[in-house]
């Protein structure tokens, strides 16, 4: 899809807090929407950024404060409210609170938008969008969570310091839980279309396990260091949200580490990040990617500390 207003398209995003705010706000600058509708329990806030949201669009652009009535028709609903992590927490921390308040608003939005798509944002987003998914009572391609699309392009930014390249000349994916036990796929890195070892041998950069785990370690913990010194995260995530939000409009069929419900490694019944196509009908399973024998041990253990966070909530 050219980079030009959908019309007619309508998005929801529900929580105007720093992520769900900059989510608009990228949204609207994008011009790939024409409605962008805000909800929030706080109204006067999510009129105040709506008013201020049309001062930034050039475009046909509209957006608006609404309640949940207004997601009627939506193309996508957008779901980043919540309490979100700070400073020395975890975003398994944030399961409880969140998954009620998942609880409270998704059965409202299935009520007035039942063909909608749902993507869920908030923290834990795996457990959120298992949650989401049950509360919804929607078919699996129409509930989907932002997963680790960020992460992905985290590790994808980082590398690309590592090597002094551009991210988009890096091929990497994080894959797995949106948190403490994601997974980096080294077995398929490339860089500039090389395997790792192979781009690094023709450029003399030393091959070693330690500059990896240290740069995974830097990826995973980005969300904590950001945290730490401003208070949360947001640009981030925006983008990513933006990229899904471009697959399903633009029917792209592109291939993006969402969060989606399954059974994965051996364990049934979750939500977490795979590769998955996305299109304007949702979001489809693709070929499993092969992973190597500690890359499905991980796996494994991310599926697994996933599932116990669901039985912890009773879901
Ligand atoms: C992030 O990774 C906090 O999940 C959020 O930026």
């Amino acid at each position: 899809m050219a980079e030009s207003i959908s019309k007619g398209v309508k998005i929801v995003v529900i929580g105007v807090g720093s992520v769900g705010s900059a989510t608009a706000y990228t949204l609207l600058l994008s011009g790939i929407v024409s409605e962008i509708v805000l909800i929030d329990v706080n109204k006067d806030k999510a009129e105040g950024e709506s008013m201020d949201l049309n001062h930034a669009a050039s475009s046909d652009t509209k957006s608006r404060a609404g309640d949940y009535p207004d997601c009627a028709d939506a193309a996508i609903v957008i779901v980043t409210c919540g309490i979100n992590q700070k400073h020395g927490q975890t975003r398994m921390d944030l399961a409880a609170k969140n998954a009620a308040i998942m609880q409270d608003i998704i059965p409202n939005v299935a009520k007035y938008a039942p063909d909608t798509i749902l993507l869920i944002a908030t923290n834990p987003v795996d457990v959120l969008t298992y949650v989401s998914y049950k509360a919804s009572g929607f078919p699996l391609n129409r509930v989907l969570g932002s997963g680790t699309v960020l992460d992905t392009a985290r590790l994808k930014y980082i590398l690309g310091e590592h090597f002094d390249i551009s991210p988009d000349s890096v091929d990497a994916c994080v894959i797995g839980e949106h948190g403490d036990s994601g997974v980096p796929v080294w077995s398929l890195t490339s860089i500039d279309g090389m395997k790792l070892r192979d781009y690094c041998e023709s450029k003399n950069h030393s091959h070693d396990d330690a500059i990896y785990h240290k740069i995974f370690e830097q990826t995973r913990d980005a969300a904590y260091d950001i945290i730490k010194r401003k208070g949360y995260t947001s640009y981030g995530i925006a983008a990513g949200l933006l990229r899904i939000v471009k697959a399903i409009l633009g029917d792209t069929n592109t291939k993006l580490t969402v969060s989606t419900v399954g059974d994965y490694y051996g364990v049934e019944n979750i939500a977490i990040s795979v590769p998955m196509k996305l299109n304007k009908s949702g979001v489809h399973p693709t070929d499993q990617i092969p992973l190597d024998e500690k890359e499905t041990e991980l796996m494994k253990k991310s599926s697994r500390q996933i599932k116990s966070a669901l039985k912890n909530l009773k879901v």
